[in-house]
């Protein structure tokens, strides 16, 4: 039997934590399941986490669900993960409303299905006064298309492109940055994800595929967080 770890004490607990949710297709695969089965799966460890977080304090959670690059799957993969957001968004928008969590999604959404949209517009009216976890949901997203649509926005205005002036316009703006990340299914990569916002984040990687991500590996991940010393480019305190 594996021990869980004690709780993470709460002021090491990370204030926003960023997620690339990788490994869906192998699990389903794994299983002789088509990679929509492991999506399906992979919508429980949503909640799960989501959960964990409020639990736990967290007050900021981004998921990258879908990149621009995905847009390069094949035509029915897009199709059934386009459907499955449709359904997950209808159905558990009350539920996060209720719990207090603000959703917000970003990224580039001109091509996604109208219905779709249209729900993702409402869920964000419908929470956008709650207060106990935003919820960043990151759907078409890329972290060079996020740089470059904050760049042409001050260029627009006639603004200076300065560090602060440019992350104001991120799709980001009015988060803190993210001080975890972490993904999951083994590779050690960011794929276009928050590029920006990742500069002192502490990035953690591991190899457990998203749909078998659960409280456990949570912990864990939490656990190696708190045991890390953020210096952004300072010495060591005492040193
Ligand atoms: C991540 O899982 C989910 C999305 C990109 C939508 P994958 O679908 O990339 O799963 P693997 O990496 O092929 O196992
Ligand atoms: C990153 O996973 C994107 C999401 C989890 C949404 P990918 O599976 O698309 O990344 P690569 O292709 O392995 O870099
Ligand atoms: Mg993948």
């Amino acid at each position: 039997m594996t021990s869980t770890p004690p709780p993470t004490p709460p002021e090491a607990v990370p204030a926003h934590v960023a997620i690339v949710m990788d490994g869906n297709g192998r699990w389903a695969k794994k299983r002789g399941q088509p990679r929509a089965f492991g999506h399906r799966a992979g919508v429980k460890s949503v909640r799960r986490i989501v959960g964990e977080c409020r639990k736990r304090g967290v007050r900021a959670l981004t998921l990258f669900a879908f990149s621009q690059e995905n847009w390069q799957r094949p035509a029915l993969e897009v199709t059934l993960l386009m459907q499955l957001f449709l359904q997950t968004l209808a159905r558990e928008i009350e539920s996060l409303h209720k719990n207090d969590i603000r959703l917000r999604f970003i990224g580039e959404h001109q091509d996604f299905p109208a219905d779709l949209r249209t729900l993702m517009r409402k869920a964000e009216k419908q929470t956008a006064k709650n207060k106990s976890l935003v919820l960043a949901i990151a759907v078409g997203y890329g972290g060079q298309w996020d740089i470059a649509q904050a760049a042409q926005a001050l260029c627009r205005e006639g603004q200076a492109i300065t560090p602060e002036a440019l992350e104001s316009r991120l799709v980001t703006a009015g988060l803190p940055a993210p001080d975890l990340m972490i993904r999951t299914g083994g590779e050690q990569r960011i794929s276009n994800f928050l590029l920006w916002q990742l500069a002192y984040t502490e990035l953690y990687f591991c190899d457990t595929l998203w749909p078998d991500f659960g409280e456990a590996e949570f912990d864990r991940a939490l656990q190696w967080y708190a045991g890390r010393e953020r210096r952004f480019g300072r010495v060591p305190e005492g040193a």
